[in-house]
């Protein structure tokens, strides 16, 4: 879908991403990875052309993204930026409908979209969609910047950072919301964060970058199992790699059926990390499971969070 074939970008003689290739398949949420001025933004920008590469070849299905208009990019791959970059003369219904009305979508239509995304980010529909971005909070408006990115249902999402200012509550929704939308409609994603938790819990592949170039790249458990070197090691939190394999893994995975434990139950949906802390707080070494209807599901004992041995 998306396919960088060593594909470098200088500015001002200074190499910002060098012999990049990456290959992004359809339907695929990466997540780009790396400290700050790593070119992660850079290669994000070059696939929706807001910056030209200067060799190498990149491609949007199967063709040189060059031999698209910048409008046909713009239409197909929603965008949301670090910065937010609202419009600030906008209404939040005029900045989400942007590329709607770019298509000349009937009026009707429009508003409906506007309405639906703005609930789905959890903005009320009616009290926001006449505000300006100044009446917004940071994180309101970086949620208006998620909406417009997602308007007229594009097929590539690209996202820099689009969680950057929000509290870690909103955080988690919106990450579920974004994986949620990922399952439901097979779009591919890519998305630069600098958080290796965020990545760790929304990728499909991880892309870490240094210095312009590709230190690693691959599953989350791969990188949690198989760091390529020291410096990836460092990266991910060599400390606590055992509590992020935790959290790849959910409690249906570990629960012993047919078993009954009293107390307070957690979610089989839970990740064993958040069992992990279920079982210290509440001092306890079982914990009844239940499922999404509440049904029992189990027991898990604190000895399932250890791996099944090979
Ligand atoms: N328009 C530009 N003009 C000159 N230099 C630039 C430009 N855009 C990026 N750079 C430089 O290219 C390098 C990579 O920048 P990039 O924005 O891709 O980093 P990043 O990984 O997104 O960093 P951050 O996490 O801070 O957002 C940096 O050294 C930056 O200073
Ligand atoms: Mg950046």
């Amino acid at each position: 879908m998306i396919e960088f074939s060593q594909v470098s970008k200088t500015f001002d003689g200074q190499r910002a991403v060098e012999a990049l290739d990456l290959v992004i398949p359809q339907g695929e949420l990466a997540v780009l990875i790396g400290t700050s001025g790593s070119g992660k933004s850079t290669t994000l920008k070059m696939i929706n052309r807001l910056v030209e590469y200067d060799s190498g070849t990149l491609r949007f299905a199967g063709e040189d993204v060059r031999h698209f208009r910048p409008e046909t990019l713009r239409r197909r791959m929603g965008y949301a930026i670090q910065s937010i970059g609202l419009f600030p003369h906008w209404t939040v219904e005029q900045n989400i409908a942007t590329v709607p009305q770019l298509l000349n979508w009937p009026k009707p239509r429009i508003r409906d979209r506007v309405t639906e995304l703005l609930a789905l980010l959890h903005l009320e529909p009616e009290q926001y969609r006449g505000r300006f971005p100044h009446q917004l909070s940071g994180g309101q408006q970086q949620r208006v910047g998620v909406a417009r990115a997602l308007a007229a249902d594009p097929d590539v999402l690209l996202m820099d950072e689009p969680f950057g200012a929000l509290d870690p509550v909103t955080r988690a929704a919106l990450q579920d919301e974004l994986r949620r939308i990922h399952a439901l409609s097979g779009k591919t994603i890519v998305l630069v964060t600098h958080d290796i938790d965020e990545a760790l819990g929304l990728a499909q592949r991880i892309v870490l970058l240094e210095r312009g170039r590709i230190v690693q790249q691959g599953s989350p458990l791969e990188l949690l199992t198989r760091p390529a070197s020291d410096a990836v090691r460092d990266f991910i939190g060599r400390s606590d790699i055992g509590i992020k394999l935790l959290a790849l893994e959910r409690v249906a995975a570990r629960a012993r059926q047919g078993e009954a434990a009293a107390g307070e139950p957690i979610a089989a949906a839970a990740t064993l990390r958040e069992a992990l802390s279920a079982f210290v707080t509440r001092g306890a070494d079982r914990l009844p499971v239940i499922d999404a209807q509440g049904r029992p599901a189990g027991t898990l004992h604190f000895a399932d969070l250890l791996p099944p041995a090979p």
